[in-house]
């Protein structure tokens, strides 16, 4: 990996960049910071070294069930699903499952559900047979309505059509080992499980059974991954900033975040990176956005993520970035080289406004696109910096990923917050919780009830929409 922060630098975009006496004044919270990582290297970080067992048994697995099936069907959300997604987009065919199967290398399709839009389930299902299918639930809590909602609807299914022997080889859980409501059914019906670590947090699973046995049952090389994850760990466990590259990201996000850059922009210029984009916006949002610092005291911190493709969004949104708020950090992820060429012919010679365009390739105008529009936000004195990669394969993708989780990791450490947890989210479950009169929610439908009516003169509403939910009156 490369990693190139010049744009970040007041060397490159005057004062509104960070200067070296920045980064020099937040030395000493640097040095705590990195300290503490290794004081507390927490549990996500050894899954590059301690899954030999776990790698076994899902290959054992794999090749059990593969011929079985058509699809694997994954039933998870958040770091449940986020990751999933994100490598079979990396590493796999982006059209996987309208190919057939030979070319999918005798590989199951992958289908990630997950929200519970009701459409999006019933759609689903006249287009999958569940018979053929593997229903892989993930959660870590084991307790999240939608993933356990559609479980409940699944294993229903089934149990009808095959009965409740048979429907039991169909679902195989990945949970937490010791606590929540899926390990408990998970034992009780006898459902082949794996586990997630009791120590590694939803966001930051992805390097455990929750992304590694979709993946491997696309034929991602699982190995390839954790090798590249730890390749990174090597590099990010080095104390000196200067040679550590996600400790150097945090800190210039940390130190960005101070003069008001709110804002983080992921913009790969390559498509099988479009959806590491949004797991780097759960990762970085639900980790660093949180109101009180470890003392107590309200800080309200935090970047808000934003995806954005290369040459794509280009015409979407860099208008903004080039000319708007200097609110945004951007981050540019190129790779050396893609797994395709394709080159444009030389028509229209004659044409000079399309005719530069013959002979070159489409790898190449995107690469020169990338460093051109580098180049244009740099000139607008915008913070980016730039990620390259070789190319994109199971190591590379491995390094990004472990890159990204110490990233984040050391910009709670530098923000004194705690990135591990989520209080925020808790509000919004406990009232649909209350809403729905679960045992134990008495006071916070209480509370609910309470609040006070919306007032109808600010709800524009047309004369044939029927609205005669009292809740929604209300929330
Ligand atoms: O990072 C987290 O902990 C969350 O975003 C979870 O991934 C998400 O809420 C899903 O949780 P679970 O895996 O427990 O179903």
């Amino acid at each position: 990996m490369k990693f190139d922060y010049n744009n970040m630098l007041s060397e490159r975009i005057g004062d509104k960049g960070i200067s070296m006496s920045q980064l020099e004044a937040i030395a000493p919270a640097i040095k705590k910071a990195t300290q503490a990582m290794k004081e507390k290297r927490m549990a996500w970080r050894d899954l590059p070294y301690n899954q030999a067992e776990v790698i076994k048994e899902i290959k054992e697995y794999v090749s059990q069930m593969k011929d079985q099936i058509d699809a694997f069907v994954v039933l998870g959300i958040g770091g449940s699903a986020l990751g999933p997604l994100a490598v079979q987009q990396a590493l796999n065919h982006p059209h996987y499952n309208e190919l057939p199967r030979e070319k999918r290398g005798g590989n199951p399709k992958l289908y990630v559900v997950d929200n519970i839009d009701p459409e999006r389930l019933v759609y689903l299902l006249q287009a999958i047979d569940p018979k053929r299918c593997l229903f892989n639930v993930i959660s870590k809590s084991g307790s999240t309505s939608e993933t356990m909602s559609q479980f409940m609807i699944l294993q229903s299914i089934l149990e009808e059509k095959l009965g409740k022997e048979l429907a039991r080889k169909h679902i195989v859980c990945t949970t937490d080992p010791i606590s929540g409501n899926l390990i408990t059914i998970a034992k009780q019906e006898g459902y082949k499980t794996f586990y997630i670590p009791s120590a590694v947090g939803g966001r930051f699973s992805e390097l455990t059974p929750v992304g590694l046995l979709p993946a491997a049952f696309c034929g991602i090389d699982i190995e390839g991954l954790l090798e590249g994850a730890a390749y990174m760990d090597a590099l990010c466990s080095e104390d000196d900033i200067n040679k550590n590259p996600a400790h150097m990201y945090a800190a210039l996000h940390y130190l960005g975040m101070t003069t008001g850059k709110n804002i983080s922009i992921m913009m790969p210029y390559v498509d099988r990176l479009k959806l590491i984009g949004d797991w780097y916006a759960q990762l970085w949002a639900e980790s660093l956005g949180k109101k009180y610092d470890r003392k107590g005291n309200i800080v309200n911190v935090g970047q808000t993520p934003v995806r954005a493709l290369g040459a794509t969004d280009q015409h979407s949104q860099v208008q903004l970035y080039a000319e708007g708020p200097y609110d945004k950090i951007v981050t540019f992820i190129g790779v050396d080289e893609y797994h395709e060429t394709i080159t444009i012919p030389k028509s229209y010679s004659d044409m000079p406004s399309l005719g530069f365009l013959g002979g070159i390739t489409h790898n190449d105008l995107l690469q020169t696109q990338q460093k051109a529009t580098e180049y244009a936000l740099t000139k607008a004195e915008r913070m980016n910096l730039t990620i390259t990669i070789p190319k994109v394969t199971p190591q590379t993708v491995g390094q990004l990923l472990y890159f990204f989780e110490v990233a984040t990791a050391f910009a709670g450490e530098l923000l004194d917050i705690n990135a591990f947890d989520q209080p925020g989210v808790e509000e919004g479950k406990d009232a649909t919780y209350a809403l729905f009169g679960r045992p134990g929610y008495e006071a916070k439908k209480a509370e609910l009830e309470a609040a006070p009516p919306k007032n109808p003169q600010f709800i524009l509403i047309s004369e044939n929409h029927v609205d005669d939910r009292a809740e929604n009156r209300r929330l």
